[in-house]
């Protein structure tokens, strides 16, 4: 498949961290549409390959390309305005402002937009942004909260909210249901497929095997930062390697 078939395409990606290799030589695509997942052991990789794609961490070695063009190195923010809109691990969201104001930060620096001043946030379709993406998580009636209010569920979703509001092709998410009951992760789910409905592309790193399975077209291994399977959920939930080195110790469901 032609290279600009796919979304992202990572080539041989490789990052150290003194002596530690997180990443040899990985490589990964998303294709038009598509969800993938990403999973594997704790310290397998998968933030650190995220981190990579969104420009946090400069890769030692390989490439990273965004529909077509070559975005290896570039800043986070540079990352983002092209499109990739992502979720942290650990909640990275404002506690003082609101949950408006929140999501309002993702429309201003999100792809297509200048990053011009906040103060100027009520002007334009920044606002429409905002709100389209605090509906769209079922938000909207905590608009005017603190986001420090908000509870671990409502957190989840606000952070997937201002991702969205930056105007995404592709939505990177670090276990977006950490932390989550089974029936809000059923939901989680949910809202995912819904993404995909509007044409976003999602890779995400996933721990409850439940959702994984139901969710992705497609699911990557990592295991001690290489790629140890990719294809469909089925064959990977029966592939040896995969068994052993994650979803024997790891089959949450
Ligand atoms: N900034 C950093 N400095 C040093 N080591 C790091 C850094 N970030 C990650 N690592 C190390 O790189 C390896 C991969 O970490 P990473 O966070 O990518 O794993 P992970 O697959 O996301 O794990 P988890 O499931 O626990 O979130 C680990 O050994 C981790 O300790
Ligand atoms: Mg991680």
């Amino acid at each position: 498949m032609g290279l600009v078939l796919r979304l992202l395409e990572v080539r041989g990606v490789s990052k150290r961290f003194g002596g530690l290799v997180a990443l040899h030589g990985v490589d990964l695509h998303v294709n038009y549409g598509e969800i993938v997942g990403l999973v594997g052991p704790n310290g397998a990789g998968k933030t650190t390959l995220l981190n990579v794609i969104s420009g946090i961490y400069r890769p030692d070695g390989g490439r990273v390309y965004l529909h077509g063009r070559e975005i290896t190195g570039l800043p986070p923010e540079a990352v983002c305005r092209l499109g990739v809109g992502r979720t942290f691990q650990s909640s990275q969201l404002f506690p003082n402002m609101t949950v408006l104001e929140n999501v309002v930060v993702g429309a201003v620096f999100g792809s297509g937009r200048g990053g011009f001043p906040l103060g100027d946030w009520r002007c334009g379709d920044v606002l429409e942004f905002a709100l389209d993406a605090l509906e769209f998580v079922g938000l909207a009636d905590k608009a005017e909260s603190p986001a420090r209010e908000l509870n671990a569920v409502e957190a989840r979703r606000l952070e997937v909210a201002r991702a969205l509001a930056t105007r995404p092709r592709l939505l990177l998410l670090d276990e977006a249901t950490a932390g989550l009951t089974p029936k809000e992760c059923l939901d989680a789910m949910r809202l995912i497929e819904r993404v995909r409905e509007r044409g976003i592309s999602v890779l995400m790193v996933e721990h409850v095997m439940k959702i994984i399975m139901g969710v992705s077209d497609r699911i990557v291994v990592l295991h001690h930062g290489r790629k140890i399977a990719d294809g469909p959920p089925k064959l990977v939930a029966e592939d040896e390697r995969v068994i052993n080195a994650y979803l024997g110790e790891r089959f949450i469901l």
